[in-house]
């Protein structure tokens, strides 16, 4: 028998047509997002091409491709692909619908499809700070990049952070629920930490701060649509000017930072006495790791 080895440039080749595909499938995810199209499956099981195409008021022709594509890939199911297309009625699977769907569910990793499609559109821009040696502003990453951010880390904010992460401080919750206190979200993004925070401890007042102008104004959208109270500040965490804070946060921001030290500097200076300073989770990969 002869056996053909797999060279080294077989397996790179296939590890790049793979990650192609793969990539491509995301992008078809940013689209079911963006066009409301997995909310619109789960809202009413077994539609046709022509009724998503109604209930999600895009064209019947790109619905059809659209379903066509997503029951190929395995996101959705179809009924019977024997019948002809216009008659074809596509599914949800329930086990996807906290992957694709539920904001807050601890499985929903939709929003790394945005975040693709932020640093894709960036990258041009990267090249030429890669010869220039400048920098690219966190803001010219775009909405995409900074609602699939927000997205990607909801769920362990709105519940992880003060359920678990916040309890493994010693002596923490006893001062954050006795009343009057202050707490800041530094580097606090689409806001959904500080919306968090404000949620568990009512009493609180609670700061985000942000030195992008964009986030800080859909952490303010996001906040009202929640019914939450929490002031948002656009500012430098370097120029970070309140005091008496007893507890300042940077969730998934201090490896962002231009002057980190700086930065720590001047929130040790807005502790109260006894405050209590967390960077939180540096990386996407340990919060996964702590959702799971
Ligand atoms: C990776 S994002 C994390 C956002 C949010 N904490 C989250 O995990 O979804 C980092 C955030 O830090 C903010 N940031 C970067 N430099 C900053 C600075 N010097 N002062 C305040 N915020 C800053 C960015 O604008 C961005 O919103």
């Amino acid at each position: 028998m002869c056996h053909t080895a797999i060279t080294r440039e077989d397996e790179l080749t296939e590890r790049i047509f793979q990650g192609t595909i793969h990539t491509l499938e995301l992008y078809s995810i940013y689209l079911g997002k963006e066009l409301g199209l997995y909310d619109a499956l789960h809202a009413e099981p077994r539609q046709n091409a022509e009724q998503l195409s109604a209930r999600a008021c895009i064209d019947e022709r790109y619905a059809r491709e659209w379903l066509e594509q997503q029951s190929v890939a395995g996101l959705i199911v179809v009924d019977d692909p024997g019948r002809p297309a216009s008659e074809r009625r596509y599914t949800l699977p329930e086990d996807h619908v906290g992957v694709l769907v539920e904001e807050e569910h601890a499985t929903h990793v939709a929003p790394f499809a945005q975040m693709l499609v932020g640093i894709a559109g960036a990258l041009p821009e990267v090249a030429r700070a890669y010869r220039s040696g400048a920098g690219v502003p966190y803001e010219r990453y775009g909405a995409d990049f900074r609602k699939g951010q927000g997205g990607i880390n909801r769920p362990a904010f709105s519940a992880d952070l003060t359920n678990s992460w916040l309890l493994a401080i010693p002596d923490l919750q006893q001062r954050l629920q006795s009343g009057a206190v202050r707490i800041a979200d530094v580097g606090c993004g689409e806001g959904w930490a500080t919306i968090g925070l404000a949620r568990a401890y009512p009493h609180a007042e609670v700061v985000g701060y942000d030195l992008d102008r964009e986030s800080i104004d859909s952490a303010r959208r996001n906040a009202a649509e929640a019914g939450v109270e929490v002031r948002f500040v656009h500012g430098d965490a370097v120029d970070f000017a309140e005091d008496g804070f007893d507890l300042v946060l940077m969730l998934e921001t201090l490896h962002d930072l231009t002057q980190p030290t700086a930065a720590l500097r001047a929130l040790r200076g807005a502790l109260a006495q006894d405050g209590r300073a967390d960077r939180g989770r540096e990386s996407c990969r340990s919060l996964c790791r702590s959702r799971r």
